[in-house]
């Protein structure tokens, strides 16, 4: 079988899917469900139908694009990733596994290969967590992570609920039916950009990634007592920005100084109120995001930053209440997968890194009812979540056909 990957057509159709944004070039910002996003997903969908895959959405808006097999009653193998982006984001995170699985799936149509298993590519809905506060949701309902009923009360900024939001986008299926039968996927692939400077700093074309890391968040209230910015003398204040401020010292103190660098602690929203500059801050919204390698040592620094949190209520008169919105397990990646990514590296004579990934995607909810595996393509100096996020042509090329060979190797 002769595999060509369609360069051209990937970058442009990458291109086409940064225009749908609300941010200006080359910053991308597509949050879930607003109208760029719901254009985007139109778009996809018809690039998809285009390409001869039988498209079905979910009620969280999870997009099925498949090629039947020669046995349709069998677990299918799976690959894909998500659309939506942070604010201010780049136009490659996510984007790389859901257009260049689709290119994947067609560079093998082209190629002549005859499935046995269906393949199917898989856009997954909401996995940033900046609407509802809480990542990859489609993959958490997918894999029973996370229950139908939570899912659906979960808010955004603007106290609109998922269920809410999600029928205004045209979802109006039961959440509880998002949930895929055990033996769904044979296999699940995602392409993505490291995310880290590792590949690009060892001049490697390509990661194999091994384990996922921990992540846990938190949204922490810190409330104290507001007041004239004039009036009230220092003695008596209870200002809750101040308490914060200490409080995020103490987190990344937590993390520095856990012993290992492989943890993260990362205060990332900070909201005060009133937010006039005459009157002392009274309440403070924190969000912490923190993860590890190793999830007892990830514990046990938020273990720490609840100490820290609780002497510094004492000390400065407020109270601080957290609010844990999660703490994942970390998840091993699938013998079978990396195996079938390094045969075709091996076969292209492409060096490849296993490594680690230090960000979180849908597949650590996907490894808990398939075997799972990531591959990694460098982006330009680690960066994401920026504007200025950057992919070579050729590595999205080289992941994209090592990721087509493994697909065919998996549903052969
Ligand atoms: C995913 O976007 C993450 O924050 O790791
Ligand atoms: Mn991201
Ligand atoms: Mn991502």
């Amino acid at each position: 079988m002769r595999l060509e990957i369609d360069q051209h057509r990937l970058l442009a159709e990458l291109e086409t899917l940064a225009s749908f944004s609300d941010a200006a070039p080359p910053a991308v910002t597509r949050i879930v469900f607003t109208p760029s996003d719901l254009k985007a997903r139109t778009w996809l969908i018809s690039r998809c139908e285009e390409a001869g895959l039988t498209v079905r959405q979910d009620a969280i808006g999870n997009i099925f694009a498949r090629w039947n097999g020669a046995d349709p009653a069998a677990p299918a193998v799976g690959t894909g990733s998500h659309m939506d982006a942070i604010p201010n984001a780049g136009k490659y995170d996510g984007v790389v596994g859901v257009l260049g699985g689709l290119e994947a799936l067609r560079a093998l149509q082209r190629a002549g290969f005859r499935p046995k298993n269906s393949l199917e590519l898989l856009v997954f809905a909401t996995e940033e967590p900046t609407r509802f506060g809480i990542g990859c949701l489609g993959s958490r309902l997918l894999s029973g992570t996370v229950s139908a009923d939570a899912a659906g009360r979960l808010t955004d900024g603007d106290g609109e609920s998922l269920d809410e939001v999600r029928r205004k986008a045209g979802l109006h299926g039961n959440l509880q039916d998002v949930k895929l039968p055990t033996g769904y996927y044979k296999a699940f692939l995602e392409l993505h950009i490291e995310q880290g400077p590792l590949l690009e700093r060892t001049q490697t074309p390509l990661g194999i990634v091994m384990s996922i890391a921990a992540p846990a968040s938190l949204r922490i209230s810190v409330e104290g007592a507001g007041g004239h910015a004039g009036g009230v003398l220092m003695p008596d204040r209870k200002d809750a920005l101040c308490a914060a401020a200490e409080l995020v010292l103490a987190i990344e103190n937590a993390a520095r100084t856990s012993g290992a660098g492989d943890t993260v602690a990362t205060v990332g929203v900070c909201e005060v109120f009133p937010g006039a500059v005459n009157s002392i801050p009274s309440r403070v919204h924190l969000t912490l995001d923190i993860r590890d390698t190793n999830q007892a040592r990830r514990d046990r620094v938020m273990q720490l930053i609840e100490s820290a949190w609780q002497n510094l209520a004492a000390k400065r008169h407020v109270s601080i209440q957290p609010k844990l919105l999660n703490a994942d397990a970390p998840a091993d990646c699938a013998p079978e997968v990396r195996a079938a990514f390094s045969d075709s590296c091996r076969k292209h004579e492409v060096a490849f890194l296993e490594m680690v990934s230090r960000a979180y995607h849908d597949s650590l909810f996907i490894s808990r009812i398939a075997p799972t595996g990531m591959l990694f393509i460098p982006c330009r100096h680690g960066y994401s979540h920026r504007p200025d996020e950057y992919a070579a042509p050729e590595d999205i090329s080289r992941g994209t056909l090592v990721l087509a060979e493994s697909l065919a190797k998996l549903s052969a």
